[in-house]
């Protein structure tokens, strides 16, 4: 059975485009059950829709906190039957009323080595900082901000002369295959958490 997902959006959707193209391509084993969206006029939606897939915009501007959104949400992606969340430019944080109803089956992808510059404008952060090397990093969420434990990342040279839209676009194609290739070991149930000794951070093995 191919696993089903849940992808949350809030703008471009070049990542979604890729998971749609791989599973499309017959590359990957998934079905994306529902697109959720906190901004209407994100063109994400425009992307799912052209794929027939099934569209929720769900603005988080309707809620009263961060938590009643959470839960609109959790109860959309519920009632899809989702089993995988994939945040694919989803810029809301997530509350723990999200993170304990999907535990470690909440995938992110964010444009940076991680621990290195999480947060947003993380480009800026990283040509600011002058690191020779930038990348992307898949990870699981846990209740921090681009804390959870990393299940991949795949580096990029920063040239001279670099600017965030020039690094933005060398670590995007990265970004787009990382994803899924780490869809594929999600949909082969291979990605896995290891406890390393009582207290210590969760890891991710892969296999
Ligand atoms: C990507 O750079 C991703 O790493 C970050 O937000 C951006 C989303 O791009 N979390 P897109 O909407 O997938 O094109």
């Amino acid at each position: 059975m191919p696993v089903n997902l849940g992808v949350l959006v809030s703008g471009r959707g070049s990542n979604l485009q890729a998971i749609l193209d791989a599973i499309q391509a017959g590359s990957l084993d998934a079905r994306i059950a529902t697109v959720i969206s906190n901004q209407p006029d994100a063109i994400a939606l425009e992307r799912a829709a052209a794929a027939g897939v099934s569209t929720r915009c769900i603005p988080h501007r309707d809620y009263p906190s961060r938590e009643a959104f959470d839960e609109a949400l959790v109860a959309a992606l519920r009632e899809a039957e989702v089993e995988w969340v994939v945040l694919a430019g989803f810029m809301r944080v997530l509350t723990s009323t999200f993170v304990q109803a999907y535990p470690h089956r909440i995938i992110n992808i964010h444009p940076a080595l991680l621990p290195a510059f999480p947060g947003t404008h993380a480009h800026r952060q990283a040509l600011e900082y002058g690191v020779k090397v930038s990348g992307c990093t898949v990870h699981l969420i846990d209740e921090g901000v681009d804390t959870g434990p990393i299940i991949a990342q795949r580096a990029v040279p920063v040239l001279e002369g670099d600017d965030e839209e020039t690094l933005g676009a060398r670590v995007l194609v990265e970004e787009h295959a990382l994803l899924v290739e780490v869809l594929r070991d999600v949909a082969a149930r291979k990605v896995r958490i290891v406890s390393s000794d009582a207290g210590g951070r969760a890891r991710v093995v892969r296999g």
